[in-house]
């Protein structure tokens, strides 16, 4: 009897604890220390130096240790081994130098130079030599970023490069590079630190938003990513409320519970809550598309290249990344972060074409296509954004193919009702660096969605799917201001470029949180 209980016992505490810690793969720790000493004494396994277009290093950054490097540095030079963004060109055993290398690394032309580019050289180059036996990387910040900016630049890069989409690969694949050393930033002090801490913040947050929408669907279900945001709660002190199929139902989010009403994976409505230190008159809503796995539903998608539909959560996975980032680093706003979590499964209970639904906004949708389904359950998280008396509201989804045949895998389409918002959202992406590319919305597009005989609204149809499709949401918006970005061609790009491994992006993580940061900042 005692056994059975205990076992009982064990059972219950050991099924919650292990089913609410899904673990985050892909992410190695790396050491991130500023090195004050100068140039010759940097004992690093190699010492990495940008240089500007075609400027002699030996005028500029290598002065001092001039004479002895004279003969190496002239022969890259000779050689345009520098030729090319990011090319690199190594010297080993540096005469007078106490690193083992020195490696230059052509950073563009000097005033083009902006936090971005740092991020990118720096994860180049640790990109360049992950499968070499090296275990610290000095990197010498010079040129027109200085400071804090570069030292967090640096810190978001290398840790970008550093995760590892073989998530399910077997084996030891921790790297051997344990530290970066970031030189020529002056010394240690509490300012740098907290700079390191930041880019730490904000690039953890971004890797973990690719490891989930790399992570398959036999892993990543709505309860999964709950689970997530129930961790990213406890840790980076925010609230978190998890809304099961029953509540959604009886709080009226149809759009939700008809997405999610084919598969035998529940949904829920993840919610995650930041309260400014200070009260503020702003919140900001973030609401992201988290179809977990995105079939189409009963209008069935074609087979080949359906497995990529498992990183249909993508928008969902940058919200959370974005609020863990806003915990950690407190914003002077509100902000409310809304993950709608489906599977859009067929299935015997699965909804139809024709379907009509109410959302929790009231307005009745005819169902065209179920594999319109983001735009269903973004719909009702907007609502609840507005009932929540959000201010300032964003969804980002995974929205439309249309999108990728305007825009590529280059810019995230952008749509809007609020210029202003805009303005601030602009600003934000131009600090992270990401690319965000303004889309139209005129009444115009709105024809077909409206042209329902037997609903309010058409859940598709027409020409411009992505306008469309951003017309359907802007309804929801009820006149607050909002901005719909549509990611699909972004949110798995076909090259992550040099210093990002292929796979997912993380795209839009950074950016929305630095908005919550530029919405507190400007005066109100
Ligand atoms: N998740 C897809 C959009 C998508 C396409 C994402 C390609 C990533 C890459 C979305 O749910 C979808 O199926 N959209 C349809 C909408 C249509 C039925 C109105 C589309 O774009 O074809
Ligand atoms: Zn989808
Ligand atoms: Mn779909």
């Amino acid at each position: 009897m005692f056994r059975l209980v205990s076992l009982a016992l064990l059972l219950t505490l050991a099924w919650p604890l292990s089913a609410q810690e899904p673990p985050v793969r892909g992410l190695f720790p790396l050491a991130i220390e500023i090195d004050g000493r100068p140039l010759a004494q940097l004992d690093s396994d190699i010492v990495v130096v940008p240089v500007f277009g075609t400027e002699d290093p030996l005028t500029t950054a290598l002065t001092g240790a001039a004479p002895e490097l004279a003969a190496a540095v002239n022969a890259v030079r000779a050689q345009q081994a520098l030729a090319g963004d990011l090319a690199m060109a190594p010297i080993y055993a540096p005469r007078g130098l106490a690193t083992a290398r020195l490696l230059l690394v052509q950073a563009g032309a000097e005033t083009a130079m902006t936090p971005e580019h740092l991020r990118r050289l720096a994860g180049a180059v640790l990109r360049a030599v992950r499968t070499q036996d090296v275990r610290s990387v000095a990197l010498v910040a010079r040129g027109p970023v200085t400071g804090a900016a570069a030292i967090r630049a640096i810190t978001e890069g290398a840790l970008l490069a550093r995760f590892d989409p073989g998530l399910h690969k077997t084996g030891d694949r921790t790297p051997r590079l344990a530290t970066l050393r970031i030189a020529g930033a002056g010394a240690a002090s509490p300012a740098a630190t907290d700079a390191i801490a930041v880019g730490r913040t904000y690039a953890d947050a971004q890797n973990f938003a690719r490891s989930i929408v790399q992570e398959p669907s036999n892993y990543m279900t709505p309860e999964h990513m709950a689970q997530h945001a129930r961790r990213i709660a406890r840790e980076s002190g925010l609230e978190v409320e998890i809304f099961d199929e029953a509540q959604l139902a009886a709080m009226g989010m149809g759009g939700i519970i008809a997405v999610g009403q084919g598969a035998a994976a529940p949904p829920r409505l993840i919610v995650l809550r930041y309260r400014a230190p200070q009260a503020s008159a702003t919140t900001l809503a973030l609401a992201g598309k988290g179809v977990t796995f995105d079939t189409g539903g009963i209008s069935l998608k074609p087979g080949a290249g359906m497995y990529q539909m498992k990183g249909d959560m993508a928008g969902g996975a940058a919200v959370l990344g974005a609020m863990e980032i806003i915990g950690r680093t407190r914003p002077a706003v509100n902000v409310i972060g809304l993950v709608p979590a489906v599977m859009n499964m067929p299935s015997g209970t699965a909804q139809r074409p024709g379907d009509v639904w109410t959302g929790l906004s009231g307005r009745t949708v005819e169902v065209m296509s179920t594999d319109a389904e983001g735009r269903m359950i973004l719909s009702d998280a907007l609502t609840y954004a507005v009932q929540q008396k959000a201010t300032h509201l964003v969804d980002v989804a995974t929205l439309t193919g249309s999108i990728v045949t305007a825009l590529g895998d280059v810019h995230s389409g952008l749509f809007s009702n609020n210029d202003a918002l805009v303005d601030a959202f602009t600003r934000s992406a131009g600090r992270t660096g990401e690319r965000f590319w303004r889309m139209p919305i005129d009444d115009a597009y709105a024809g077909t969605i409206r042209g329902s005989l037997l609903a309010d609204l058409n859940e598709t149809g027409g020409l411009g799917g992505a306008s469309v499709g951003a017309k359907f949401l802007e309804a929801f918006a009820e006149g607050t201001p909002w901005i719909h970005l549509d990611i699909a061609g972004t949110s798995w790009p076909s090259s992550n470029g040099p210093h990002m491994a292929n796979g997912p992006s993380g795209v839009a993580t950074r950016t929305l949180a630095e908005l919550a940061h530029t919405l507190g900042a400007a005066p109100r």
